[in-house]
């Protein structure tokens, strides 16, 4: 097993020598330039990770790796379009350096390179590989459309949320996780138990990253701060404010939820203030650690060496504690 930083930089000069600009270059140049931006490689470190810790040569997994973290820019790419977001990782956007069509046409052609990096494997793992990835792929599209459809919507429960998340984000995370058992050709049993703990821990994750939308450091957040309050997102951090919030409050909060002002910063503000005074932000804390401790749990059904399950708890404990 490497550390979790050796896994990045691997993972990182293993994708330098595949992903390359060529012609035409209006059609690559955003590829490279969203690929090389960075961001923290979690779901590919997590693949390598799931073969090492089942028995397998992390470089056995590599190409699942590639793909998994080009699905994951390809979907950032439109997900920016859609959520009208002006920065990604600290930089412009590619639709707002490019443009709206070149964001589309980029982004539909790494969703096919990522398929094209499973052609690697032997048949058998192949068919497996490409069976949860197709599964995966299509409910982080139904997710991405509850995304969207809750942003009009006055009221959403917690629960329709929560299966929002799950399919947004948790699902690519398990999967990632499921590819790399796969390809280290674990039982199915553990590769369940493995893709349970990658859900959890990605439900942990975007609750997360709903938090640092509204109280992130915009020094080192790399995106709009407050991003989700302007397009009217129903997150936790919403719902339960509506939940918990003054009647007053909650007047104020479901009427600046229904307008997108020309100057933001007012709304931004009030909704933070309230987020905070409903204890709603203090919640979203517990929420995160309740399901990373959930992913712990499920770890404890899993016959892996200690110093193995370590690796992966304290993985789970780093993302808690991100300010990115
Ligand atoms: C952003 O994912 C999209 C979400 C699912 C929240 P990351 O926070 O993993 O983005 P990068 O790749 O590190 O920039
Ligand atoms: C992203 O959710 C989920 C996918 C890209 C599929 P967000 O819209 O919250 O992600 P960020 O905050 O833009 O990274
Ligand atoms: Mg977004
Ligand atoms: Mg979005
Ligand atoms: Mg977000």
């Amino acid at each position: 097993m490497h550390t979790i930083e050796e896994y990045r930089t691997l993972f990182i000069s293993y994708l330098k020598e595949k992903v390359r600009t060529k012609e035409p270059k209006n059609l690559y140049a955003p590829i490279t330039y969203i690929m090389e931006l960075g961001g923290k490689r979690l779901r590919p470190v997590l693949t390598l990770m799931t073969t090492e810790i089942f028995g397998t040569n992390y470089k056995k997994a590599l190409d699942a790796a590639a793909a998994v973290e080009i699905f994951h820019n390809f979907s950032l790419v439109h997900d920016d379009i859609m959520d009208a977001a002006p920065l990604r990782r600290g930089k412009k956007t590619v639709h707002k350096k490019w443009d709206v069509n070149t964001g589309i046409l980029s982004g539909d052609a790494m969703l096919i390179t990522a398929y094209q990096f499973f052609e690697t494997y032997e048949d058998a793992i192949f068919k497996d590989l490409a069976k949860i990835f197709s599964t995966t792929a299509l409910q982080v599209c139904e997710g991405q459309q509850y995304d969207i459809d809750f942003e009009s919507r006055d009221l959403v429960t917690i629960p329709e949320y929560l299966k929002m998340i799950e399919y947004k984000t948790a699902v690519l995370v398990a999967g990632a996780m499921k590819m790399g058992a796969i390809i280290a050709k674990a039982p199915k049993e553990s590769q369940n138990v493995i893709y349970e703990f990658g859900k959890n821990l990605g439900i942990a994750f975007q609750l997360q990253d709903d938090y640092l939308d509204a109280f992130g450091d915009p020094k080192t957040f790399g995106k709009q701060v407050g991003g989700d309050i302007i397009e009217n997102k129903k997150t936790f951090l919403f719902i339960k404010a509506m939940e918990m919030a003054t009647t007053e409050q909650c007047q104020e909060l479901g009427h600046l939820f229904s307008i997108q002002p020309n100057d933001s910063e007012p709304k931004v503000t009030t909704v933070k203030q309230i987020f905070k005074e409903s204890g709603a932000a203090e919640l979203a804390r517990k929420e995160i650690e309740n399901y990373t401790n959930k992913a712990f749990s499920i770890l404890d059904s899993i016959s892996i060496d200690l110093d193995k399950k370590q690796i992966l708890l304290d993985f789970g404990k780093g993302l808690m504690n991100r300010s990115v």
